[in-house]
């Protein structure tokens, strides 16, 4: 027969639980920091933008309970650093977020011209970055056969939608190291997900809509570019909805949630309207 236990869950969902979260001070992960501090999580914001990761533990005026960490995501020193600090600052290390990435709008939509540099710099970050957060974390989850890793990946790896290729290759690498790591690390009672936004608007999407639009009117722009071409309408994706998929795979109520990627896209990657939209062209009275 199923469970006798209660189906309640505190309002506080990560109590007790110390997070880090890569690239933490802006964007994604910033909204991530701010709710997962409000759930009971200990934070620490690892990035390398030290003035707005400062700025956020300020705000949130709980040194015990946030904190920053200059870490440099490809840099495994950093890395390791900053999971140390986990243990004997916090200790321990619950969830381990990989969510730091770049996008390099130098970087062209086509292979003929896409330069080494830019797709190496772009795997440094997104894919050995997540990599070396997740050697990290594993080598102090292990031993006490318990963690969350989580990655921020993007519905780039589910479907080609002419990105730039640097960034999607990057984001296909981070989803099948984070379902092979997931295979490895069931074994030791850690759960590994990702979670695959869609279009937010952020400092990375900044340029890639709109350009010469600044401040909040390209932020504008970009939801509305993106939500036409999304497919769920009269919904625009925003930061917080991202993060909120983040908080349900780390708190207890994904308890048995593994290997999972959560893609938060309103279907965009499952849905393809080319046949309808020429079909509608042709029947216009459809
Ligand atoms: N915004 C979107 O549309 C979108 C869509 C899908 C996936 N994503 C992913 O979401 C994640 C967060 O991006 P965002 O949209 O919040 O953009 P963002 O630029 O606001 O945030 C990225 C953060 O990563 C940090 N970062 C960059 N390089 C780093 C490094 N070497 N070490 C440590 N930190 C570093 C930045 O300082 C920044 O705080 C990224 O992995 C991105 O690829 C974004």
């Amino acid at each position: 027969m199923g469970s006798s236990q209660e189906l309640s869950f505190s309002p506080k969902r990560l109590e007790g639980k110390v997070a880090i979260i890569t690239g933490g001070a802006s964007g994604i992960g910033e909204r991530a920091v701010r709710l997962f501090w409000s759930h009971g999580a200990k934070v620490i914001i690892a990035d390398i933008q030290d003035a707005q990761g400062r700025a956020i533990c300020d705000q949130l005026g709980d040194p015990h309970n946030v904190t920053y960490v200059r870490c440099d995501v490809s840099d495994e020193d950093d890395v390791r650093n900053v999971v140390d600090l986990a243990v004997d600052r916090f200790g321990g290390l619950d969830i381990m977020y990989n969510n730091a990435g770049v996008m390099d709008l130098a970087g062209t939509t086509s292979i003929l011209t896409l330069e080494k540099e830019v797709l190496e710099r772009t795997l440094r970050v997104n894919l050995v970055g997540a990599f070396l957060g997740t050697k990290h974390a594993a080598r102090v989850m292990v031993p006490r056969r318990k963690g969350c890793i989580l990655f921020t990946g993007s519905a780039t790896a589910s479907i080609a939608c002419m990105t730039e290729h640097a960034y999607v290759a990057s984001k296909r690498g981070i989803l099948g190291l984070a379902q092979n790591v997931a295979a490895e690390l069931g074994t030791h009672g850690i759960r590994v997900n990702c979670v695959s936004p869609y279009a937010v608007a952020t400092n990375i999407t900044k340029g890639v809509v709109v350009a010469g639009v600044a401040g909040d009117d390209e932020a504008a722009a970009m939801e509305s570019f993106m939500s036409d071409a999304g497919n769920l309408k009269g919904v625009v994706l925003k930061a917080d909805d991202v993060a909120r998929a983040a908080l349900f795979l780390a708190s207890d109520e994904a308890n048995y949630v593994s290997g999972l990627n959560l893609v938060v896209d309103g279907g965009f990657s499952i849905s393809n309207p080319s046949v309808t939209m020429k079909f509608s062209e042709m029947n216009p009275l459809h």
